[in-house]
């Protein structure tokens, strides 16, 4: 790559001697060079490298450009959550989510289903149901979107974010008022009957390190483990702050605990924020850079550590700047230009 690059320099240097006379650098712009697809170096490191993705951008060609030519591990934003595929009960819509499964069927990607149960994006007729309708209709989606997309995905993160942040017990969600605990182990089940070879997650933030919410991650799936449920990994979703991110020993020891109770673990949903650190300044971005570099070479490290997503690739489409406000938390800039974080992930899947 680096050694074409020069090449390609000497070639346009001599051909444009050649036609014009010597010419000066200002007025030969230097030639666009691609960096290093991001996928060709996880796959060496034996890792699927992810993004998430809204289907109504893969037909932008910048956006799909980027997208296909660096990742080969795929998850929907939005579209195969509950809300958006059944928000008139009865009437399911999956066409957001078969849009990037086909697209990344025709270009070798894997996809991660993502999620089965979550306490957000629920319909709204969801709410007002009594409990035993409630216990239907969510083992009836659970099973109706795993069968829809069996043989398809590699992975389901079959329950979202089921612990609360104060005091780490199950979030009272309205899963757990009227189902009670076992709502989890019942959408593991059902999943596993729906699609018996779809690897099935339990995801959520802020457990990456050893700490209360990852003690109280761990002991879920360790009970889960206990009483049989079919259960294969663990996502940390890794939205951090560049100013404040988790220690990468803590992370390293935190995956290996869940390892060692035979799960796979991955990152699930990783952006780096620097705007309480005053955004996209030079300094903040090499700050950003290292975090990147330096928490992607856990997984990297981690044989149980099978996969790195990022939550989105693109400054210009990311759910931070709407939820925490103005914000460059990821690998391209908002015109698509890789930044220092980029190349950071770069170094960490290339072990250097
Ligand atoms: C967010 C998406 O980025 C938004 O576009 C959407 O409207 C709401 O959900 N944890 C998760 C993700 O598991 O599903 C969330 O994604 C971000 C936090």
């Amino acid at each position: 790559m680096r050694r074409a690059s020069v090449a390609a320099v000497l070639l346009l240097v001599v051909a444009c001697g050649h036609d014009r006379g010597p010419t000066s650098p200002t007025t030969n712009p230097p030639p666009v060079t691609e960096p290093d697809p991001l996928r060709a170096a996880a796959g060496a490191a034996g890792k699927l490298v992810g993004t998430a993705v809204q289907s109504s951008l893969l037909n932008d060609p910048r956006y799909g450009g980027v997208f296909a030519r660096h990742f080969d591990f795929v998850t929907a934003e939005y579209e195969m959550k509950w809300d958006p595929i059944e928000r008139t009960r009865g009437a399911e819509d999956f066409s957001g989510g078969d849009a990037i499964v086909a697209y990344a069927a025709a270009r070798g990607m894997q996809v991660k289903g993502h999620a089965l149960v979550w306490h957000q994006a629920v319909p709204s007729w969801v709410n007002g149901l009594p409990a035993a309708d409630l216990r239907t209709e969510l083992d009836r989606h659970i099973r109706s979107v795993a069968s829809h997309y069996r043989g398809r995905v590699l992975a389901w993160d079959v329950v979202n974010e089921a612990i609360d942040d104060n005091g780490f017990g199950l979030r009272d969600s309205i899963f757990r008022q009227k189902l009670g605990d076992r709502y989890i182990a019942d959408a593991f089940r059902s999943a596993r009957e729906a699609d018996p070879q779809a690897l099935l997650f339990y995801n959520d933030y802020s457990g990456e390190g050893l700490g209360g919410k990852s003690d109280a991650i761990y002991e879920l799936v360790r009970s889960l483990l206990a009483q049989g449920v079919p259960i294969d990994g663990v996502g940390l979703q890794m939205h951090v702050r560049a100013g404040a991110p988790p220690p990468e020993s803590s992370v390293a020891a935190n995956m290996r605990r869940l390892a060692a109770l035979g799960l796979r673990v991955n990152i699930s949903e990783m952006d780096v924020r620097v705007g309480d650190l005053g955004g996209a300044t030079p300094a903040n971005l090499e700050r950003q850079r290292s975090v990147y570099r330096s928490l992607v070479g856990v997984c990297v490290a981690e044989p149980a550590c099978h996969a790195v997503t990022f939550w989105g690739f693109t400054d210009a489409h990311t759910w931070i700047t709407s939820t925490f406000g103005p914000d460059a938390p990821l690998l391209f800039d908002a015109q698509y230009a890789p930044k220092p974080a980029f190349f950071g992930v770069l170094d960490a899947l290339a072990r250097r």
